[in-house]
This record gives C-alpha cells, structure tokens and sequence, in this order.
C-alpha cells in the first residue's frame, strides 16, 4: 500500500487549517472522500442529473446503467448471490430501523442484542417493545468487553422464542469484533436469524455474507470513503421477499388502485421515491477505490497504526484503553477513559488536541450510551484510523497527547 500516493487522492488532507495540515482520526464516524468518488458524483451532476427508474430518455437510461453497476459492484464486495440483495438506504441506522419495523414479529418474540450496540441497534428494539410486544434481551460481554459466547449459547438454549439476533459485527466502542460466524451457526442451531451491524466492519475487513451465512448485513458508504447519506441493507433473497416495505409509494409498485396497491420485488420494493442517484453512483466508485486497495492491506495497516498508538498510550497516568488489550483485536480503533489529577475530561483532551494541531478525534459515549451508563462512566476519547493515516501522524498524536494530559496531571 503506498500511502503516501493515497493521501494524494483526498482533497481535503490538502487543506490546511490554522496553517496546519490535519491529523484526522475520526473515521469511525465519517471517512474522507477521495477524488474519484467525488469526480463519479460531479459527472452525474455534471452531464445526466436526471431521474432513474422510469424515463426512455437516454439520460434516465445511463442513470439506471450506473446504478446498476453500483449495486452489482456492492453485491460482489459483500459476496451476495444477486445484486437484488443489495438495497440502498441512506446510513446503517435506517437498514436497521427497517428490519425491526417490517420483520413479522409477534407479541413474544424474543430479539437479542449485545451490551455495547449503537443507539441505532439499541433503540429500534425498544420501540418495538412497545408497538408490537416483542421481547429485548441483552447479551453481557466478558469483564475485557470480548464475547461471551457459552453465555450466549446457554440464554439460547433457555429461550424458546428467540426470533432474530441483532449485532454490532465491529463495535465503534473498542474496534472489538464479535465472533460473528459462531454467532449465526448457535444462533441458527436454536432456530433464530442473525442481523450484523456492519457500520465498523465493512469498511475494514474482507466480508462475505454467504461465507458466514448472515441474513441480513447493514453498514454505512459514508464510512468507507462513499458519499453521505448513503448505505445498504443486505439480506437473503427470499426474506427480502418476506418482509413488508418500510416506506412505501412511487416505484415500490407495478400497479396501483383506489385500493391497493402491486408491490414489485426486492430492491425496488424497498427504494420509494426518487433517489440520491449521485450517492448511489458515488457507491460505487468507492467500492472500486477499496478494492484496489484491497481490504486485507488496509486491515493491517490500521492494526500497525493502532500498536504504535496503544504502545504509547499505556504508559500515561490516567488513561485507560477500553477493550482488549491486545492491538489486533481493536482493528483500528484506539478508545480510552480520561482520569487526570488536576481535572480536564475527554471533552478537554478533544479540543485541545484539535486547537492545537489540527488533531480530528471524537469524545464523548460514541452513541453506545447504554453501555457507559451500565459502569457509571461518563466518556471517552477516541481515535479511529484509515487506510490514509500515517505512522508519522501516530506517532505525533502520542506526543501531543502526552503534552496534553500533562497539563492536567
Ligand atoms: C457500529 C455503528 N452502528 C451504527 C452506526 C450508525 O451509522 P449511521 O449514522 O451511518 O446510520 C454507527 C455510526 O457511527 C456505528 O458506528
């Protein structure tokens, strides 16, 4: 992997600001965009900014070719049988909130969760508790937030209704990914279906939903170099067939009367209404960009990062790393709790590391507030990597995390 050729494919690490280039190490949030997404979007904008779906017209017919292409470019990166599997959303959190809305549950069903999910897979269960009497059931972690897998298979084997287990595959928490392929075949022994919450794994690891045998994947194209507001929900064929759609009205349909109305098959079924046709075109052009750089390189350049990142950080008073402590099961994700003598929390470590050198990390409970409240801790730091992050601005981070806390110790 040549870094420093990639770094010249983001525009915006070529901005300075306050003089300085930027560190950034927010990507578990949001990635930066490279030239060639941002190009793909411009000549849709540029040369065809029209409607796909229903037009003759030759503009409507080159849109329609390259969503087309997208969706099948999205189908081979997650090794879908059919690009029909492959259905656009606008982020992670609605693919989720359409499974829990649309899937066919029954008052007593019983949905499992992890203790460290993203408000987005936390709160759509809960609500369900409410409309359709369903039945959330949380599953605890190991003390070292690992999975505890003998736990799992025992509450499984005690629940006779479990319909469908929920998880974060790579938590935005710790960079800790779960053992997700024991999870389906246990979960799929005891009669239950298995969603994975890809939002932290798709961008930074090989995935192949077939190979796992998961039934429906959800993850974020703003979180891997793609264009904002734009995601995926995978599932199987046939309960993609099954279940109900979420928003419903033009393009759903074949036909309509007074009545009712003649739904079309998965994906059109799932995508109403005119959509972001630049998004799903950009999609594409940021699936190609990973692949040519190739997702297991990436991986282990994040784990390189995060052990110059890790190595430095357990040596200073205060902070404590949540997680595992071995770098190679966080990926590339660095997060850590802020207890210093004299004050100053994470909040303050954050903004100090961005007023003075341009430094990008997010503070805060990262939208996993359930699991910060359930051990009474408040926040934390976090910096996550990219394939466009150097050694160099590790290494600079450490030192002027150090000088930071150090003025607080
Ligand atoms: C693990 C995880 N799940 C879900 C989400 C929600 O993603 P989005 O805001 O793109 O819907 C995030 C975002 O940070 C995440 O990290």
């Amino acid at each position: 992997m040549d870094i420093q050729k990639i770094r010249h494919d983001f525009p915006a690490l070529a901005k300075k600001w306050n003089g300085k280039y930027p560190i950034y190490f927010d990507n578990a949030c949001m990635t930066l965009k490279p030239v060639q997404v941002i190009n793909a979007m411009n000549e849709y904008y540029n040369e065809y900014p029209v409607c796909g779906g229903r037009s003759l017209h030759r503009m409507a017919k080159k849109v329609d070719e390259n969503v087309t292409r997208s969706r099948e470019k999205l189908q081979k990166f997650l090794g879908a049988s059919r690009p029909e599997e492959i259905i656009f959303t606008r982020n992670t959190t609605e693919g989720l909130n359409l499974v829990a809305n649309c899937f066919d549950f029954k008052k007593g069903d019983m949905v499992l969760t992890s203790d460290r999910e993203h408000n987005s897979n936390l709160i759509p269960w809960q609500v369900q508790v409410r409309k359709k009497g369903i039945r959330h059931v949380i599953v605890h972690s190991n003390p070292d937030n690992t999975f505890d897998i003998a736990g799992f298979e025992d509450l499984l084997s005690k629940s006779k209704n479990v319909r469908l287990v929920s998880m974060v595959h790579t938590s935005n928490l710790d960079g800790y990914t779960i053992p997700a392929k024991d999870i389906i075949r246990i979960a799929h022994d005891h009669g239950a279906l298995v969603m994975l919450d890809g939002a932290q794994s798709a961008p930074h690891k090989p995935m192949d939903v077939r190979e796992i045998d998961v039934d429906f994947f959800v993850l974020s194209v703003h979180k891997m170099l793609g264009p904002t507001g734009m995601g995926v929900l995978y599932g199987k064929y046939h309960l993609l067939e099954e279940i109900a759609p979420f928003i419903v009205g033009g393009d759903t349909v074949s036909d309509t009367t007074f009545e009712g109305a003649k739904f079309l098959p998965p994906p059109e079924k799932f995508e109403a209404g005119l959509q972001n046709y630049a998004g799903m075109i950009g999609c594409g052009a940021a699936v190609d960009y990973l692949n040519r750089t190739g997702l297991s390189n990436i991986e282990k350049h994040e784990e390189n990062l995060n052990r110059i990142i890790t190595s430095g950080i357990k040596d200073f008073p205060g902070l404590k790393i949540i997680g595992p402590h071995d770098p190679h099961m966080r990926g590339g994700i660095i997060s850590f709790t802020v207890d210093l003598k004299k004050g100053g929390d994470a909040h303050d470590i954050a903004i100090i590391l961005d007023e003075t050198e341009n430094i990008a990390v997010r503070s805060g409970a990262f939208c996993v507030h359930s699991w910060f409240n359930y051990r009474k801790c408040e926040a934390a730091v976090r910096a996550s990597l990219y394939l466009y992050n150097t050694e160099d601005e590790a290494r600079k981070f450490i030192d002027v995390l150090g000088k930071t806390i150090g003025l607080f110790n």
